[in-house]
């Protein structure tokens, strides 16, 4: 049985908190609201709770997890080496959307840390999540709450029908407003290195700490070419429908893909477009749309890619977004979605 609380981020309610905050300090597994995704949390210094995330999501055990924290000081009970440019990423991003990966002291679990001897650690900004961590003044685990291999859940409605009895509790807290997981960035060495792109941008972080590096495994399908970041290598975000990015120019894309699903349409495979508002014009078939800009993409990104499945689509085919800004981290996931299958207009 999950406990589920419904929570209004605008008017706490502090005794459901205490509740929740009370399952994970007992060293099980509760599920709430972030400003990126929902995350999956336990007790990160409890190897047995640890262990119920990896099982609930199936999740390969040397994927490690991001540590959330509540205030900076708990950085110094987990991490060691802490240089200058990671206290500059911490004083200037946090609370919000960023990890850093750091050295770990031996006080976190191989199990936390996916056997490496680095831990990842994030301040969230959500305030349902920010009473959470503090009513349990606990280092909470929490990888994103899906089971391994899917889109991250960032509605309510997501999480409760992925996960429903497969958790201790759930925390109903509304949609995240930032919809795609943190940038994740190594500080272990001198020259920082985005392990995955997020909101807080290459731009972002390059203004505070000079010089930034992105892994060159993102960009790359090569096999050969293996991620930093453990969790980057595995088949991810993908929902049950075959997804393809159509690029080029705005009408030869409407135009291919006009013409591909008038060819699914006499094959019987049901097909939609995912686009921008201002496109939605542009296509004969079935679309959901992403927003008006690319905020907006990010933020319901995950939520279509669900819908889709939801609606029992075989295909979904999606407009492609430029790699700027929060850009690359919508490619990177959309390229992910896709299996890297890429159509030319
Ligand atoms: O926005 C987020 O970061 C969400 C919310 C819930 O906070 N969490 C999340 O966790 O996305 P997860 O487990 O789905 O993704 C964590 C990523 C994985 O790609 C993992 O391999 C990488 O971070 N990671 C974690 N610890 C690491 C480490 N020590 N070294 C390198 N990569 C690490
Ligand atoms: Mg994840």
């Amino acid at each position: 049985m999950t406990f589920i609380s419904k929570i209004d981020e605008k008017n706490i309610d502090k005794e459901e908190i205490k509740k929740q905050a009370e399952i994970l300090k007992q060293g099980n597994t509760v599920i709430f609201p972030t400003e990126t995704v929902y995350g999956l949390g336990a007790n990160a210094l409890d190897e047995n709770a640890v262990k119920k995330i990896y099982e609930a999501k199936g999740r390969p055990s040397d994927n490690p997890l991001i540590v959330h924290i509540y205030n900076k000081n708990q950085v110094n009970e987990l991490a060691k080496d802490i240089s200058q440019k990671a206290h500059l990423v911490m004083d200037k991003f946090w609370p919000g959307p960023i990890t850093i990966i750091l050295s770990k002291k031996d006080i976190v679990p191989s199990r936390t840390s996916g056997g490496l001897d680095t831990v990842a650690i994030r301040m969230p900004s959500n305030v349902i999540a920010r009473e959470l961590l503090k009513e349990t003044n606990l280092p909470i685990a929490a990888p994103s709450a899906n089971i391994s291999g899917r889109p991250s859940p960032t509605r309510g409605n997501h999480v409760y029908e992925e996960m429903n009895n497969r958790v201790d509790g759930i925390i109903l807290g509304g949609d995240c407003t930032f919809g795609l997981e943190s940038t994740v960035l190594d500080l272990t060495n001198d020259l920082p290195i985005i392990l995955r792109p997020g909101s807080v941008t290459k731009e972002n972080l390059e203004s505070v700490i000079g010089k930034v590096e992105i892994d060159p495994a993102l960009e790359n399908k090569d096999d050969n070419i293996k991620a930093k970041a453990p969790g980057m290598k595995y088949k991810h975000y993908s929902p049950n429908a075959d997804v393809f990015i159509v690029c080029g120019d705005e009408k030869k894309v409407a135009k291919r893909i006009n013409n591909l699903v008038s060819e699914n349409n006499i094959k019987e495979l049901r097909t939609v477009t995912l686009c921008l508002l201002k496109n939605k014009s542009l296509y004969e078939g079935d679309t959901i749309t992403l927003g008006e800009n690319l905020e907006e993409v990010a933020a319901n990104l995950f939520n279509a890619l669900i819908m889709a499945d939801k609606e029992k689509y075989d295909i979904v085919y999606t407009e492609s977004f430029p790699k700027i800004g929060v850009g690359r981290a919508i490619m990177n996931r959309l390229l992910k979605s896709a299996g890297y299958k890429i159509i030319e207009a």
